[in-house]
């Protein structure tokens, strides 16, 4: 947790309770899961986003998914049934952020380890795998944080996409990590936010975040950023990620990419921080990791309130694909990769 801002989220008395993003920042409210077909309409409902973050609720959410069991008394097989139709159901509530997937298969390996103890056992067991995710991802998010931090000059003015914080995290943040390590460190550091388009990420949830952390911070629209760095305002640009094929593609916040190419152009370092579980080794490039397209209203409405002549044509991808060559370095928490590339981004796992 940071200074002034509100936990992501927490396990309390058999209940999964995650700060509502879609309703930041006007309200703070928590949504409380009961069920992992909670957790799962969280994550595709938006309440809970960010790549790390819907890991932890996935891994919650099997762990929910085993206190039903316990609370219905089910039989092994039942409980076996139960939690693979909840990892099934998880691994499908959004299809880019390859933590989702990390943290399923994370929290099966461990059933699979102890499908002969009692449900009781095994539920503690799962949840306090879920917990021990929880807690790694704040600390690899505070290892980023430092690793990036050596990027960073003495008096910098970075721009952002999205919201890569604390609460697209269990706390703390990958890009915005390495903002708050630059920070501590009493390093003179001025952010642009862009408000990132069409769900407003950037001005909702990261202006809310440097805002209450007395963080020096200015949002944009998005169509500025071009702008601002041809004016030489900007010195570099870090954003998270959703999912790093092996080869160094990135995933992240449509935008992104666009963000990628003008920095090039300038010349401006364009670094992206993500956990190590953000790496999908599996997936050789950009070219095959699987784009999620969301609803036509997210672009033709606001509000409520229709922005767009009813009937026309929408087209909205939620992410895009950096290609590695324009990534100044890959910041993790076990290092940072410049230039990546498979063969140096391989060496993480050895
Ligand atoms: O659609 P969202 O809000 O889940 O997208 C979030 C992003 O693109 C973040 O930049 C990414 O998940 C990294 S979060 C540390």
């Amino acid at each position: 947790m940071n200074k002034n801002s509100l936990p992501t989220l927490y396990w309390d008395n058999n209940c999964l309770y995650l700060l509502d993003q879609r309703y930041l920042p006007e309200k703070t409210e928590y949504r409380c899961c009961k069920s992992y077909q909670d957790a799962v309409d969280s994550i595709r409902e938006m309440s809970v986003r960010g790549a790390p973050a819907i890991g932890i609720t996935a891994a919650y959410g099997m762990a929910a998914a085993a206190y039903e069991a316990v609370a219905n008394n089910y039989n092994p097989a039942e409980m076996k049934d139960i939690l693979q139709q909840a990892a099934n159901t998880l691994i499908k509530a959004r299809p880019t952020a390859v933590n989702l997937f990390w943290a399923v298969r994370r929290i099966e390996n461990v059933f699979d380890q102890m499908q002969d103890a009692h449900q009781e056992e095994i539920f503690e067991r799962l949840l306090q795998e879920a917990k021990a995710i929880h807690e790694e991802d704040i600390n690899n998010n505070r290892m980023i944080g430092a690793n990036g931090s050596e990027l960073i000059p003495p008096k910098a003015s970075i721009l952002t996409h999205c919201n890569a914080g604390a609460l697209a995290t269990g706390g703390y943040g990958t890009a915005l990590g390495v903002i708050r390590t630059a920070v501590e460190e009493g390093k003179d550091i001025h952010v642009f936010i862009d408000e990132t388009r069409p769900l407003l990420q950037g001005s909702r949830i990261t202006a809310y975040e440097l805002y209450h952390d007395d963080i020096s911070a200015t949002l944009i629209t998005d169509s500025m950023a071009g702008y601002l760095m041809s004016r030489k305002m900007v010195d570099l640009v870090v954003v998270g990620a959703d999912r790093i094929a092996a080869n160094g593609d990135t995933a992240n916040k449509i935008g992104t990419y666009t963000l990628a190419v003008l920095a090039d152009h300038h010349e401006i370092p364009f670094y992206v921080a993500a956990p190590i579980s953000t790496i999908d080794i599996d997936v050789d490039s950009g070219d095959n990791i699987k784009i999620e397209e969301r609803c036509a209203t997210e672009i033709t409405h606001f509000s409520g309130m229709a922005i767009a002549p009813e009937g026309i044509t929408v087209f909205n991808p939620a992410f895009d694909i950096t290609p590695a060559r324009l990534i100044t370095a890959i910041i993790t928490e076990r290092g940072v990769v410049c230039k990546p590339e498979r063969e140096k981004i391989e060496k993480l796992f050895n």
